[in-house]
C-alpha cells in the first residue's frame, strides 16, 4: 500500500522534481488523477465549473464539504487540499480556524487553501499553529475579482513588489506552499528563487516548483473558457456532444434500445445485469 503524501512531504519538495497538481470535484475524477498527482485540489472553481456560477463568490462551505467528501473517497495517495470559500475566513483568524476545522473534520482533508498575502499572514500563522497546514494563493486571487475589476494578470510593472511581498509574507507566516496565479513569467521565476516554500504555478512559470490546472480545462470539457495558461490535452466536450447527438438520433429512429439492451420473459444463462 502506498503511503499518502503529507504537507511536510510537499514542503520538502522545494527545488526538486516539479509537483504535479490538478483539481477534482468528484469521486471518479479523484480516482483518475490520484495515481498521477502529488496534490489534488478541491478548488472553489467547482462553483463555476460544475454549478454554473458566474464567479467563485457564491460558493459555500457546505458545497466545499460535499465535494471534499466525494473526492476523499477517490484518493489513496495524493495530498488533498480543500479551498476555504469566500466569506468563511476573511473576517478573523477565529472564523478561519472554525471553518477550516469543519472542512477537515467533515471531509478528512489534511490541509486547506486560502487566498491572500500580507492581509492573510496573521490568519495563516494562527491556523498553522493550531494543526491546520495552509496552502496560500497569491497573484490573481479570483475571490477578489470585484476588487481587481476582472481577471487580469497581476504584478506587472511596479505592482510586482506587491506580489513579492505577499509571497514573502505567506512564507514567513508558515504556509507549506503557495499557488502563484496569472503573474508575469519572470516574476514567478524570481519569487520561486526568493522564497523557501514550493511555488505552484498557474499561468506563472515553468520554473515554479509545481504546476496546477483545473482538470476539466485540460480535458477540454468546455469550449467557452480558454485562457492562455490552459493546455488542452483532450476534447471531451466535443466528444460528449457527438455522443449525445448520436443517442438522440438512435432514440428517434428506434435504433435504441436494441435486442441486447432489453430483457427476456425468463432469465437466461449469461444474463448479467
Ligand atoms: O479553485 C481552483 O481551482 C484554484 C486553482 C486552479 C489554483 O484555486
Ligand atoms: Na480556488
Amino acid at each position: 500500500n502506498t503511503k499518502a503524501i503529507t504537507p511536510p512531504d510537499i514542503h520538502s519538495r522545494k527545488g526538486g522534481t516539479p509537483l504535479v497538481c490538478l483539481t477534482a470535484y468528484t469521486t471518479p475524477v479523484a480516482r483518475l488523477v490520484d495515481p498521477h498527482c502529488d496534490v489534488v485540489l478541491v478548488g472553489d472553481s467547482v462553483g463555476m465549473v460544475l454549478h454554473g456560477l458566474p464567479t467563485t463568490l457564491g460558493v459555500t462551505l457546505d458545497m466545499m464539504i460535499v465535494h471534499g467528501q466525494a473526492v476523499r473517497r477517490g484518493l489513496e495517495r495524493a495530498l488533498m487540499v480543500v479551498d476555504i470559500p469566500f466569506g468563511s475566513y476573511e473576517e478573523s483568524p477565529d472564523q478561519a480556524f472554525r471553518n477550516a476545522a469543519r472542512l477537515m473534520a467533515e471531509t478528512g482533508c489534511a490541509t486547506v487553501k486560502l487566498e491572500g498575502g500580507e492581509n492573510m499572514a496573521a490568519t495563516i500563522r494562527f491556523l498553522t499553529a493550531r494543526g491546520v497546514p495552509v496552502m496560500a494563493h497569491v497573484g490573481l486571487t479570483p475571490q477578489a475579482v470585484n476588487t481587481f475589476g476582472g481577471y487580469r494578470v497581476q504584478g506587472r510593472g511596479d505592482d510586482a513588489e506587491r506580489i513579492r511581498r505577499d509571497a514573502g509574507a505567506v512564507t514567513e507566516a508558515g504556509a507549506f506552499s503557495v499557488v502563484l496565479e496569472k503573474v508575469p513569467e519572470p516574476l514567478a521565476r524570481r519569487i520561486t528563487e526568493e522564497i523557501a516554500i514550493p511555488t505552484i504555478g498557474i499561468g506563472a512559470s515553468p520554473a515554479c516548483d509545481g504546476q496546477i490546472l483545473v482538470a476539466d480545462d485540460i480535458l477540454g470539457m468546455f469550449t467557452d473558457f480558454q485562457p492562455k495558461f490552459v493546455k488542452r490535452y483532450a476534447e471531451l466536450g466535443s466528444e460528449a456532444e457527438a455522443a449525445i447527438a448520436a443517442y438522440a438520433d438512435d432514440v428517434r429512429e428506434r435504433r435504441f434500445p436494441a435486442a441486447e439492451h432489453v430483457y427476456a420473459t425468463t432469465s437466461k444463462a449469461g444474463d448479467v445485469a
